[in-house]
């Protein structure tokens, strides 16, 4: 069976570009495949956190997880740090990856532009990420549009630590849905939708209010056109509503952007499939709130399962390198 892994930042809130572009595969994945899910705590802290935020957010983060319907009987869903070994394996990682390699990540480019403090962490941030995708033994990573590069940067380790040490991590490859890969900021639709965004007006999270998710679209930038068209480059903001419609629909964006030639109802049915599609989401997520032990304790059942997994791919790196036993 097919082994898919994916993790995700416990940074900010959960927004409609992590569902779109993520989270909806993840549920899917869990029929299809062997599925192993990640609350990534430890890259969140590449950033500095003040103590305690990041052990809430993982939490609430963890809640939110199975809301949108990670089920602990037909997936692992668990903690990052809960697993020693993805911090010892990303050592492992650090001295596979080149500086010249991680100097070029866009990632690395953009937010160390815009940090205060860079740490070293965000600098070796693929690193890890390699780690936690490689001792999984993983076929398949279903992810947005902006992990390519780290999925590709996480090939050419397992392909050079294989020549190096013989075969000893599977390589792995990308998964990207073929609408909602990018959600795009609603305000700057030359952004993609993140956490950090500088206009909340143009992110929507997984638990806004119907009101609001329909007061956000409805005020989303277009253009002075009047035309329905999908084509993100010379209509960034149309199509970018066509997308998410596509996506919340699952349909075919230049089918979707055929059925309107106005803005206002192509906005109005935005609107009604996003609220549809995130309703149940945010009602169990009311239930799931009221007994946190419940998410930790389904967290931890987690964590004994993947440490398993993780351990044994642990003991062939360091027994292919040929580190003394001990
Ligand atoms: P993170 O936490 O930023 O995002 C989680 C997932 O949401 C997707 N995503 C989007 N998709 C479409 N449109 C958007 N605007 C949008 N914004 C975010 C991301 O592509 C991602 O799939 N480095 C990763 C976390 C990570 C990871 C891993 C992922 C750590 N280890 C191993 C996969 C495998 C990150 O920061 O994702």
């Amino acid at each position: 069976m097919t082994r898919v892994f994916s993790g995700i930042q416990p940074t900010g809130e959960l927004h409609l570009g992590n569902h779109l572009g993520a989270l909806r595969n993840w549920v899917r994945m869990q029929d299809t495949s062997e599925a192993v899910f990640c609350i990534v705590d430890l890259h969140a802290l590449t950033i500095p956190k003040p103590p305690g935020e990041v052990g809430a957010a993982t939490l609430r983060l963890g809640q939110l997880l199975l809301a949108v319907g990670l089920d602990p009987e037909r997936c692992i869903l668990f903690v990052q740090s809960h697993v020693r070994e993805h911090t010892e394996c990303a050592w492992l990682m650090e001295c596979t990856v080149s500086f010249g390699e991680l100097r070029r990540m866009t990632q690395f480019k953009d937010k160390s532009e815009r940090a205060d403090f860079i740490s070293a962490g965000l600098f070796t941030y693929p690193a890890l990420q390699a780690a936690d995708i490689l001792l999984y033994d993983t076929d398949e990573v279903p992810v947005g549009e902006d992990q390519r590069q780290h999925i590709e940067i996480t090939r050419d380790i397992a392909e050079r630590f294989n020549s190096r040490y013989g075969d000893t991590f599977v390589v792995p490859r990308a998964v990207i849905p073929a609408a909602g890969a990018r959600v795009m900021d609603l305000q700057n639709p030359t952004a993609k939708m993140s956490k950090s965004s500088e206009s909340p007006q143009g992110t929507i999270g997984v638990l806004d209010d119907p009101a609001v998710i329909e007061k956000k679209i409805k005020r989303a930038v277009t253009d002075t056109e009047t035309e329905v068209r999908y084509d993100p480059e010379a209509k960034p903001g149309v199509s970018n509503l066509v997308s998410i419609l596509a996506a919340a629909t699952d349909r075919d964006p230049h089918e979707v952007a055929a059925d309107y030639d106005r803005y206002g109802p192509l906005k109005a049915d935005t609107a009604a499939a996003v609220i549809e599609m995130l309703r149940p989401v945010q009602e169990r997520f009311r239930r799931l709130e009221a007994d946190p032990a419940e998410t930790s304790r389904l967290l931890a059942v987690g964590a004994d399962k993947a440490r398993e997994i993780a351990a044994r791919t642990m003991d062939r790196a360091r027994r292919n390198i040929g580190l003394l036993a001990d």
